[in-house]
């Protein structure tokens, strides 16, 4: 009498924990995805509100010649970062922001810094290009 119960007992382990692994594979994947989605939503932000505020170049340029000259020189010419002339011809006003507040690229910092100057410092940036 105990084989047939002890057989069917082996036979629905395998079943549940497979299922288990297939189920949390998709919770896991579903949070890893529900986490990445949160992560993006977080960053635009600011870039959105960055690019909604139209900036003034000459306010841009005091903020660049107290946090930026010692890297890309007193004219933006370039010393230990690169000539900031051309840049908004080579980089999306995304990436220029994303450059500024989130430090991609060491030595260069990250600055913290409110939408609004960084509205100021892009139309500085674009003001080079003139
Ligand atoms: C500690 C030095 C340093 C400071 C301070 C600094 N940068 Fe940079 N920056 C760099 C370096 C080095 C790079 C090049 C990084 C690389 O290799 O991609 C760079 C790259 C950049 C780029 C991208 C240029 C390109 O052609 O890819 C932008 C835009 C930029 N900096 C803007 C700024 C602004 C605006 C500030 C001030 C708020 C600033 N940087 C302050 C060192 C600095």
């Amino acid at each position: 009498m105990n084989t047939p119960s002890s057989k069917s007992l082996i036979s629905d382990v395998p079943k549940i924990s497979s299922l288990r692994i297939f189920l949390l594979s998709i919770v896991t994947l579903s949070l890893l995805i529900f986490l990445w989605t949160i992560g993006s939503l977080k960053k635009d932000p600011f870039v959105t509100e960055t690019l909604s505020i139209q900036g003034d170049s000459l306010s841009g340029s005091k903020l660049f010649k107290i946090n930026c000259v010692g890297c890309h020189g007193i004219s933006a010419q370039g010393l230990v970062g690169p000539d900031l002339h051309e840049v908004t011809e080579q980089l999306s006003d995304k990436k220029i922001i994303n450059q500024v507040i989130r430090g991609l690229t060491p030595p260069m910092p990250s600055f913290e810094i409110d939408p609004h100057s960084m509205a100021d410092l892009l139309a500085y940036m674009h003001s080079l290009d003139q």
